[in-house]
């Protein structure tokens, strides 16, 4: 499975949100956290380990990016949707925090360029880029409207921000397959969708990620505010791959696990 999605058995510990004092402790987990399992996501995710990303969603990026100009990769991992950018002739900028996924990107190589830096406060200057990238990135930042707003200040007129995430809506923490005994069916259940929530969610042996939840709409107004509008929604039936692995649900394939929405800056 994909790290990020959700599933049934997971251990998830939910956090309370408070936007005052306990804000700087979920930002500073986080960080905590991807520096030390950048390795992990480097080893399952990147670079083909991983067919999700192989057969759905590096595909998907690659037909919505422009055909030329610059692309921001931002919250980039190791680099491995800016290295395709490269190689596709794309100008290509990667921005991440963590220096240990950093480190890795620099050593992959593939004509990237490289730069540390956060979503919130992108080291870019205004309308400078044609396109930004935020992949399976949003749903780990908590401020996520500062980073909608930093996109929209350095996209040039007529740039584009491709965002994919988790579904927020049928994987929110608590949703998962049920296997009803009683009424003889399996059914997908939804968790608690209105309510914002920071999960610490252990999505590997060992591996504990911070995961903010927030309503599809939470997303949407804040891209609008922003000047961004909306072009592309697609909720892609789950990878083939994913599928071959999970022969226990009948209807696996009728619940979406990603969320690809593209806007544009007019
Ligand atoms: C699930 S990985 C995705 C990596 C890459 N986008 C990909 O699809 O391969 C999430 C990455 O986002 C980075 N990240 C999380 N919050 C960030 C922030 N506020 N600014 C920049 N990077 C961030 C993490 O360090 C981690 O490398």
């Amino acid at each position: 499975m994909s790290c990020c999605v959700a599933d049934t058995g997971k251990q998830e510990k939910s956090v309370p949100n408070d936007p005052g004092a306990a804000a700087s402790e979920h930002e500073s987990n986080t960080i905590a956290e991807w520096e030390m399992y950048s390795e992990w996501w480097q080893d399952g995710f990147t670079d083909g380990a991983d067919t999700e990303y192989s057969e759905q969603i590096l595909p998907l990026i690659m037909k919505y990016l422009p055909l030329r100009g610059a692309m921001v990769d931002i919250g980039a991992g190791d680099g491995q949707v800016a290295r395709l950018a490269a190689a596709a002739g794309l100008h290509a900028i990667a921005v991440e925090r963590a220096r240990n996924q950093i480190d890795v990107g620099v050593e992959r190589g593939g004509g990237v360029l490289w730069l540390q830096g956060s979503a919130t406060e992108l080291p870019l200057a205004d309308a400078s880029v044609d396109a930004a990238v935020l992949c399976l990135v949003i749903e780990h930042i908590e401020r996520f409207d500062a980073a909608i707003v930093e996109v929209a200040r350095v996209l040039r007129p007529g740039g584009r921000l491709l965002i994919l995430m988790n579904h927020p809506i049928l994987q929110t923490p608590g949703s998962g397959w049920i296997d009803d005994h009683i009424l003889e069916e399996q059914y997908w259940r939804v968790g608690p969708y209105l309510v914002e929530t920071t999960t610490v969610e252990e999505v590997g042996h060992d591996v504990f990620l911070t995961f903010h939840h927030r309503p599809l709409g939470s997303y949407l107004n804040v891209a609008a505010e922003a000047g961004l509008t909306l072009t592309r929604f697609i909720e892609p039936s789950p990878a083939p791959g994913f599928l071959a692995e999970t022969p226990e649900y009948t209807e696996a394939d009728t619940i979406p696990r990603l969320l690809f929405m593209v806007h544009s800056k007019p």
